[in-house]
């Protein structure tokens, strides 16, 4: 059985660990939520990279076996420093633009993701490689981790700050949309609602969990026997973190033995 890190700037990264606990079940994971500095998305480049790089050692001196980096900004800010640092297979989450490509009838894709992703060196340099008939129009989701964050994810603020970003998007007739944020899976039956039926959703997650069940695979990692469980940590406030778990996990967690902890680092 591994210890699994995955961490977030917030409750984004629970739509990985959703996935992970579906596909990757018997393990033991360490989900750390850095709430007390959300949103990472309108923060500079380093200090994006230094937090991150952080949040990833403690988790490597809290015993991790592997992490996820379950946060798209952290990811283009900081993956290559985290990998360069760190011993253990670290994994990393992209907005599908290249899937979303692929998939596109009609060459109109919409990608909804953080400032900090869409003005991110890795992020236009993976747009560069992809066939230049495959039109983006790229949206900053700025104001949606707060809200999130803040559990209001069905309200109508919520609602509201939804239609304005997603007004470009449906005006250009998309027919595929990338959600660019771990974040942004819980808004995807406000999104749906808003876009209408006919637009490709695409997210990452399966992916991202079936590439961590490899890199476990080849690093001797995979064996699963032991106690499941999971230690929620949160900067901000561990309670709050499981109450949001207990409210955003798909995933039954009754044969888990789960505690949290508020943590000052
Ligand atoms: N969940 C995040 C992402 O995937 C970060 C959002 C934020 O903190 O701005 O980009």
């Amino acid at each position: 059985m591994a210890t699994i890190g995955v961490f977030d700037s917030g409750v984004g990264g629970l739509s990985i660990l959703d996935e992970a606990l579906k596909q990757l079940p018997l393990h033991h994971y360490i989900y750390l939520a850095d709430s007390a500095n959300a949103p990472y998305g309108e923060k500079s480049a380093s200090w994006i990279a230094n937090r991150s790089l952080h949040m990833c050692r403690y988790l490597v001196e809290h015993g991790c076996d592997a992490i996820v980096v379950a946060c798209n900004t952290a990811t283009a800010e900081a993956i290559a420093q985290i990998r360069a640092e760190l011993q253990i297979p670290v994994i990393g989450v992209e907005p599908g633009i290249k899937p979303a490509a692929m998939q596109s009838q009609n060459g109109v894709v919409g990608v909804l993701a953080t400032e900090a992703t869409l003005n991110s060196d890795k992020f236009n340099s993976l747009l560069a490689t992809l066939p230049s008939q495959c039109r983006f129009i790229k949206q900053a989701g700025a104001g949606l981790v707060p809200l999130i964050e803040n559990g209001e994810i069905e309200s109508p603020a919520m609602r509201t700050l939804l239609q304005t970003h997603l007004q470009g998007i449906v005006q250009a007739q998309a027919d595929t949309l990338v959600l660019g944020c771990t974040h942004y899976p819980f808004l995807k039956n406000h999104i749906r609602e808003l876009i209408g039926a006919s637009i490709t959703i695409v997210d990452t997650s399966d992916a991202v969990v079936r590439q961590l069940g490899r890199q476990l695979e080849q690093h001797g990692l995979a064996n699963e026997a032991g106690i499941m469980s999971l230690n929620l940590l949160s900067t901000a406030n561990g309670d709050t973190l499981q109450a949001m778990a207990e409210r955003l996990l798909q995933t039954p967690l009754s044969h888990r033995s789960i505690n949290n902890q508020s943590l000052m680092i």
